[in-house]
């Protein structure tokens, strides 16, 4: 009993140990509770640098985690996205979901001056149940910018202004890359660094007013920063979203 007793503090004390975990090789990931962390490091040729994550905890449905960056030179190159993807929700028809609660708070607990980079949601539809983002499954890539600093802009061109959605106001940027779509709401002004909104608005305004089909099916939440140039460690204090058909 004494032995099983010490076996379970060892165990305990390794799992505390081993709770903040860093990554920093170009595609490594780590499962983070309800969601999986990623470095995704796919334009870091284009210039130099590095970058690292870190899962601090999970609770629940929600994450706690943080990522540093320093990159230089292609300053109209995005060089990662470091992110958390949703392990489960994905996978419904956009016509069936009723709410997509999210929350998410962050902050750059340091950042270079003249910093290039938006902090943003990366939300990806397809015809297929199955389908995972980025891919010939894609249809279409929503971003919900809540940052984006130094004047960088996203695909295509701006075709709104003062859309509200959600309790904020946004321009809507749209246009095609590769095999699929790309809208982008950009927050009108400023940041929102505590953001806490039902992602179905941002759905159901596509559906109704941008022509996407209710049959379009959901297949990846992801969240994270995509940093062109500078240096900043961004720290992400909660992040939940889960959806609800
Ligand atoms: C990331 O940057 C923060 C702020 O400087 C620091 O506290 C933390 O230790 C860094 N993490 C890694 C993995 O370097
Ligand atoms: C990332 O970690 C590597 C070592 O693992 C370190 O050399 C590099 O400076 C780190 N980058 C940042 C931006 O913290
Ligand atoms: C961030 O969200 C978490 C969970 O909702 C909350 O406990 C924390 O106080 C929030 N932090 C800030 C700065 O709002």
């Amino acid at each position: 009993m004494f032995k099983t007793l010490l076996a379970v503090v060892f165990v305990s004390v390794l799992t505390l140990v081993r709770s903040a975990q860093t990554i920093s090789g170009q595609y490594d990931c780590i499962p983070a509770g309800a969601y999986t962390l990623c470095q995704n490091l796919w334009g870091e040729f284009a210039g130099v640098g590095s970058q690292n994550s870190t899962l601090i905890s999970t609770n629940g449905n929600a994450a706690t985690w943080q990522t540093n960056w320093t990159w230089a030179n292609a300053p109209n190159n995005v060089k990662s996205y470091a992110n958390l993807l949703h392990n489960t929700a994905k996978g419904m028809q956009l016509g069936s979901i009723t709410t997509a609660p999210t929350a998410w708070n962050w902050t750059y607990v340091t950042e270079s001056q003249g910093i290039r980079a938006d902090v943003s949601y990366d939300i990806w539809f397809g015809k297929a149940q199955s389908g995972t983002a980025a891919t010939s499954a894609s249809s279409y890539e929503i971003m919900i910018w809540l940052s984006g600093q130094g004047g960088i802009q996203p695909v295509g061109s701006q075709i709104l202004s003062g859309l509200n959605i959600a309790g904020h106001t946004w321009n809507l940027w749209t246009g095609p890359n590769a095999n699929w779509q790309v809208f982008s709401f950009v927050i009108s002004s400023g940041e929102v660094r505590n953001f806490d909104a039902d992602l179905n608005e941002f759905f159901q305004y596509l559906i109704q007013s941008q022509g996407v089909a209710s049959t379009q099916y959901l297949q990846a939440i992801q969240v994270g920063t995509e940093p062109f140039v500078g240096s900043a460690s961004l720290l992400t204090e909660s992040f939940a979203v889960s959806v609800n058909t």
